[in-house]
């Protein structure tokens, strides 16, 4: 049986209530448009005890100027069912305005690690990521959250944020899902033309050459990948970076993330994955 709650207040009341009978509730946050990277996330959300509470929301806050809030996909009716199917008991959708009632003035900042990598060419989204997120455990009260490798550094910084928040919530981590060739499953993957799809897949090939690259160090890992992407001119790359696995500077040895983002005509892809070192 799946509830739908659009109202902030009506959901907290509800999930207090099933925490105070012993149950636990395992929140998986998104903006909707559901793909098979979202369901696997909610499939292993589930336990016995627990109620999954999947939010959908697109955020307006975590979205540039010039980015794609309007045109971002929205599929409600299909997300709602393919929950009901996943065996989710509550869909938090709340409007815009449940969620910023006029004359908000705070949100949360992201600090430094907000202003790199993706940050550096998306001012504020970070910021407006953490603000939506923070709001979600908040309402929600969950006992874990969970999260996807895909976006890494957000990731990154929702468990940076609960550790300095003190926030009850345990931050799941869960390893991104990719299609048979590869490609990182994304909403925004539906943007891609078939020809674009198939140059997107230099993103996933270019981090298994630099991971398989690891052995030789750090230098050997950023040349493997950018010779990879370097064959595919329709991909026009914004970065490629070994960091630390907390996105630190890249260690010489041992276990480091390395992070790729780029624009395929007017669609901007990330991916990211694990190295390891010396
Ligand atoms: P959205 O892009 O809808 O993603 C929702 C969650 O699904 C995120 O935690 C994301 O990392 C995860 N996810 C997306 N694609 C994935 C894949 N291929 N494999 C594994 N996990 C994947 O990320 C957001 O929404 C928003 O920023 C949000 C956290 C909901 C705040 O607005």
């Amino acid at each position: 049986e799946l509830t739908v709650h659009n109202d902030p207040a009506e959901l907290a009341r509800v999930t207090r209530a099933l925490q105070a009978t012993g149950r636990t509730v395992h929140l998986v946050p998104t903006m909707g448009a559901l793909h098979r990277g979202h369901l696997e996330m909610i499939r292993r959300a589930r336990d016995v005890n627990a109620v999954i509470v999947v939010s959908i929301f697109v955020n307006p806050l975590q979205f540039g100027p010039n980015e794609d809030y309007d045109r971002y996909p929205r599929a409600f009716e299909a997300d709602v069912e393919a929950c009901r199917e996943a065996g989710v008991s509550i869909v938090f959708a709340p409007g815009v305005e449940d969620m910023y009632p006029p004359g908000r003035q705070l949100s949360v900042q992201a600090g430094p690690l907000g202003e790199e990598l993706e940050g550096a060419s998306r001012k504020g989204h970070f910021d407006g990521m953490l603000t939506v997120v923070l709001k979600l455990l908040n309402i929600v009260r969950p006992n874990l959250a969970f999260f996807g490798e895909k976006d890494y550094q957000q990731l990154t910084l929702i468990r940076k944020m609960a550790r300095e928040f003190n926030l009850d919530a345990d931050i799941q981590g869960i390893p991104t899902i990719r299609e048979a060739d590869g490609l990182a499953l994304s909403s925004r993957n539906a943007y891609l033309s078939e020809e674009q799809r198939g140059s997107a897949l230099a993103l996933s090939a270019a981090l298994t050459a630099g991971a398989h690259a690891g052995k030789h160090g750090p230098r050997a890992v950023l040349d493997a990948a950018r010779e990879v992407l370097a064959t595919e001119p329709a991909v026009e790359l914004d970065y490629l970076e070994l960091r630390d696995p907390e996105l630190g500077p890249a260690p010489e040895e041992g276990e480091a993330r390395l992070l790729v983002a780029a624009k395929v005509g007017t669609t901007r892809l990330i991916d990211n994955a694990k190295v390891l070192l010396g």
